[in-house]
């Protein structure tokens, strides 16, 4: 059984020999690895129960930490790795040869992440090596923010949670790739796009509804049972299901039901985005047939919730997956 615990020293010994142990970051928990260690990259997957054609994201300490992996830096990437880092930014960049391709899934492009969380800092800066981390819970179900929830999932299989408190962010990374130079965005997450747009120009998007576009459908035996997800207006989805065995995910109305979560009573994105996974996964696990929720103001954060509840939803008509 994992211990938990605050020993950022601890984290650092078992992940120089070779174990994978659960991390905090500002996002959500990862679950980490030595990235240059194909032992421990295997473990990550095998742990995870993750396909290899899903590449990981490598997490090094500052800008300099990540040079030592990648042959270049658009333009673009560099003014966001200076704006955004350390935080929460993936940036897509070309691979050196020292990555291996087990990280990439043999992609040319590495994922890079300089996270903002001080235990994470810490952690990097002991040891001399990239920690490939994706989060910590098993394919297909939802990140984990918090030291347990790791401990649920993965607690008989990995020796030790390094406890940093609840994610303040609460979604993944933003994931930010570049074609030709011109900057696209993969994955909508805890940075805004409206704050990327405002730092580098007009982005493109493309998401992906499997992480990897080249194998779609291979992911539907990945997912976990889980219970059915509706999204629309509440009010609307009250009048067809049973209000006292629907789990209700509101963004700040409240119902007086009794399976109930507000994202936000004051209306705020960013604390929205920090409790979307906690309610999700606690409406999961009360005793109700069906969760409704209501999508949230789709600008800022709000995108990236309704991106993870359009997939939720998606996932219970049609087997998917959360990532
Ligand atoms: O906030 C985060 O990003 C968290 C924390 C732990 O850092 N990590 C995370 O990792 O969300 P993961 O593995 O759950 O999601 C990483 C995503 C996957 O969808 C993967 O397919 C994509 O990044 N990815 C990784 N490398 C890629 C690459 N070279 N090209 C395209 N997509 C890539
Ligand atoms: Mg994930």
């Amino acid at each position: 059984m994992a211990r938990i615990g605050s020993s950022v020293s601890e984290a650092a010994r078992l992940l120089v020999r070779g174990e994978v142990v659960a991390i905090p970051t500002e996002t959500v928990y990862g679950l980490a690895g030595n990235a240059l260690h194909v032992e421990a990259v295997a473990r990550i997957f095998e742990v995870k129960e993750r396909p290899t054609f899903d590449p990981l994201i490598i997490h090094v300490l500052d800008l300099p930490a990540a040079q030592n992996y990648v042959q270049h830096i658009p333009k673009p990437a560099l003014v966001l790795a200076e704006k955004f880092w350390p935080g929460p930014l993936t940036l897509l960049l070309p691979r050196k040869s020292i990555i291996p391709d087990l990280v990439t899934s043999g992609l040319d492009t590495v994922a890079v992440r300089c996270p903002a969380h001080p235990l994470a800092q810490q952690l990097l800066a002991l040891v001399d090596f990239p920690l490939a981390a994706p989060s910590a819970n098993k394919f297909g179900r939802l990140s984990p923010t918090q030291a347990k929830h790791v401990e649920e999932q993965l607690g008989n299989e990995i020796p030790y949670i390094l406890d940093g408190g609840p994610c303040p962010i609460g979604l993944e990374s933003t994931i930010v790739g570049f074609e030709n130079e011109q900057p696209v965005i993969y994955r909508l997450g805890g940075i805004a796009a409206e704050d990327i747009e405002a730092v580098i120009g007009k982005t493109g998007l493309q998401l992906h509804s499997a992480s990897n576009p080249r194998a779609p459908g291979q992911l539907t035996r990945h997912y976990a049972p889980r219970k059915k997800l509706v999204l629309g207006s509440l009010e609307e989805l009250l009048k067809h299901y049973p209000a006292h065995s629907s789990g209700i995910l509101s963004f700040r109305k409240d119902f007086g039901l009794p399976y109930q979560r507000l994202l936000s009573p004051s209306g705020n994105l960013r604390e929205a985005a920090q409790h979307l996974f906690l309610y999700l996964r606690e409406l999961e696990a009360m005793p109700v047939d069906v969760i409704l929720a209501e999508p949230a103001e789709e600008k800022g954060l709000g995108r990236a919730i309704n991106d993870r509840l359009r997939r939720a939803a998606a996932t219970t008509a049609q087997p998917h997956t959360y990532e």
